[in-house]
């Protein structure tokens, strides 16, 4: 008798569903294809003569090329967390390296966070729209979403609220230039989620991924460093956050981190020996060399070269987009966040696109915990070169008009 082996499949791992359009974005990689697809990185800009020297100096240094090649403690390089807790605290949060795990990329500390808090059914706060790979990492543990939706300030303080009087404990959130929005929260609307998660007894999960590319105005607090003004103890607080190297220095290593309170982080500890022992002791150590070597020298170039692209975007959308478009203009990220006129099918825009205009980006609904946003379209300018942009934006808005008028005519 021949195995049905997909009889074999744990309840938890069939939650797990491949996204519908992602062999539709397959084509989204093909050269011809302006893609404001991906999230990914420019890769022009990862620092390759900093890495180069790096690897040479730690390989030549006997003692220390012996023990990056070593296993290590799971916590992650208490050098490496050193580094990070210098760098947190000249954000404003002050965090002992106790408090600091390391991670395989921020997406490990996810899932970590979801098989640590979630059970079926638990309550999970996420904003609509929120990050599509958090909500992947979620649904192993299948939590009941309740999406709060957004304004340009942060998420809305009376759906907030509601939720937790609905019973909600914990949320998920992303304060700065959202993946997919671009969007960040004010200072005043910092305090207030805060204020209110304290109320209630609440944690926030705060994803920090894309905070230090910030191209205009003045960096905000973290909800990390606005928790720490009030709390008595870095064991105690109602804030863990997730960091990465992946946007400001190489996605490759992959090399997060996430900062909790110690009974949290013991217990994650434990779940690291589980499954991967550590994080890879060579890409730590070569991650916090690179990090020494590079920054703040990288991070000056990498907010540059984001900026223009940024500009680029906002101003071709500017200019060609049919009025009846909106769109964010994200103050830094990765991403602007298109709202299509009402009934329009960003799904079927996309495959039109592709078709028509080469032109890729992701329809926005696959961002919604309740699936709604079908008008609405997430675009990266991470990857192309300005002038890339320009071409791509003029491409889509051409479409879009011309949808439009079909619309217009069949009514
Ligand atoms: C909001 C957000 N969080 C976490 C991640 C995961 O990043 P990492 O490469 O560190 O796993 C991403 C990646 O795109 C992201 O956009």
């Amino acid at each position: 008798m021949r195995a049905d082996w997909t009889s074999f499949i744990a309840e938890d791992a069939r939650a797990l569903t491949a996204s519908e359009i992602r062999d539709l974005l397959k084509v989204a990689e093909r050269p011809e294809v302006i893609s404001f697809a991906g999230g990914v990185p420019d890769a022009t800009l990862f620092p390759l003569s900093e890495f180069r020297a790096v690897y040479a100096e730690l390989m030549a240094d006997e003692a220390a090329g012996r023990s990056a090649l070593q296993y290590s403690i799971s916590e992650g390089l208490p050098d490496l967390r050193s580094w990070i807790a210098d760098d947190m605290a000249g954000d404003g949060a002050k965090r002992s390296i106790d408090n600091i795990l390391i991670t395989n990329g921020a997406q490990q500390g996810l899932d970590l966070l979801a098989r640590l808090l979630l059970s079926p059914g638990t309550q999970l706060i996420v904003e609509k729209p929120s990050y599509l790979g958090a909500m992947q990492a979620f649904a192993c543990r299948s939590p009941a979403y309740v999406g709060v939706g957004m304004d340009a300030e942060g998420p809305l303080l009376a759906e907030m609220e509601a939720a937790f009087q609905g019973g909600a404990r914990l949320a998920y959130l992303q304060p700065d230039f959202q993946n997919p929005t671009g969007l960040r929260y004010s200072l005043q609307r910092r305090r207030d989620v805060l204020a209110l998660a304290q109320r209630y007894g609440a944690l926030l999960i705060e994803d920090a991924a894309y905070c230090k590319l910030s191209y205009d105005g003045a960096a905000l607090p973290s909800l990390l460093a606005l928790d720490g003004e009030g709390a008595d103890s870095a064991d105690a607080g109602t804030v863990i956050q997730l960091g990465t190297f992946s946007k400001t220095l190489v996605p490759a290593m992959r090399i997060g981190w996430l900062t909790a309170p110690r009974p949290l982080i013991d217990r994650m500890v434990l779940m690291m020996q589980a499954s991967n022992l550590h994080v890879s002791t060579v890409n730590q150590a070569v991650a916090l060399r690179a990090a020494k070597k590079a920054f703040p020298g990288h991070l000056g170039t990498v907010r540059r070269v984001y900026r223009a692209k940024r500009d680029a975007m906002v101003s071709a959308l500017t200019d060609f987009m049919p009025g009846n478009v909106t769109f964010t203009r994200p103050e830094g990220g990765m991403y602007v966040w298109l709202t299509l006129p009402e009934g329009f099918d960003a799904r079927a825009l996309l495959e039109q696109a592709l078709e028509a205009e080469k032109v890729a980006f992701v329809p926005g609904q696959a961002f919604f915990c309740d699936k709604s946003g079908t008008n609405t379209c997430r675009l990266s300018f991470s990857a192309g070169s300005p002038e890339r942009i320009r071409d791509g934006i003029e491409r889509l808005a051409n479409l879009i008009r011309r949808v439009h008028n079909q619309v217009g005519e069949a009514a």
